[in-house]
């Protein structure tokens, strides 16, 4: 954030399981800012992911995680986007002039982690072979919205998150 005015915002993206939510509430903590996690206020005003993707398809959610983004952008704070969001063209636009970490993970790292259901995406026999699939298919739109790239599929979470707060820092 070049403007002193603007909001400090610091975004999180990545395919799902990378540890957005988890890593984000760490680095609001030691940044002693807001955790904002944009799937959360999806729900909590429209209700369940999966009962949004049956009853209104996936496009009506992109157009209801946009307008949490936006939302989330003007109040400032550590904001975890859902691992589609970067799909939506408007919400790109809406990232450009932030600063943006692309978490990223292995298919080997992310197996257990995708084992509690509740993504509808990843409904059917091999959730790992399409969340590769799905990871391949977006990595293009990760690697235009970021500013740096770190890798959780190793190292705990704390870690991870120690190095973000270091590099945002930096930033300033
Ligand atoms: C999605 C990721 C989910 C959630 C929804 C769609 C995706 O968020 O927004 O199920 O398209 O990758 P997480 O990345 O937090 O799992």
């Amino acid at each position: 954030m070049t403007n002193g005015a603007e909001p400090l915002t610091l975004v999180l993206v990545g395919p799902m399981a990378a540890g957005k939510t988890s890593i984000g509430r760490r680095v609001a903590r030691t940044l002693e800012l807001p955790f904002i996690d944009t799937d959360k206020r999806v729900v909590s005003e429209h209700g369940s992911i999966p009962s949004i993707f049956e009853s209104h398809g996936e496009g009506h959610f992109r157009a209801l995680e946009r307008s949490a983004v936006a939302r989330a952008l003007d109040e400032g704070g550590v904001i975890s986007l859902g691992g589609g969001a970067v799909t939506d063209a408007g919400t790109r636009e809406l990232l450009r002039e932030h600063p943006v970490v692309f978490l990223t993970v292995s298919p080997a790292a992310v197996a257990d982690r995708i084992a509690t259901g509740g993504r509808p995406l990843l409904d059917g026999d091999d959730p790992v072979v399409r969340w590769t699939q799905i990871f391949e298919e977006r990595r293009g739109w990760y690697d235009e919205v970021a500013s740096v790239t770190f890798d959780t599929s190793r190292r705990p979470m704390q870690r991870i998150a120690e190095d973000i707060v270091a590099w945002r820092r930096d930033q300033e």
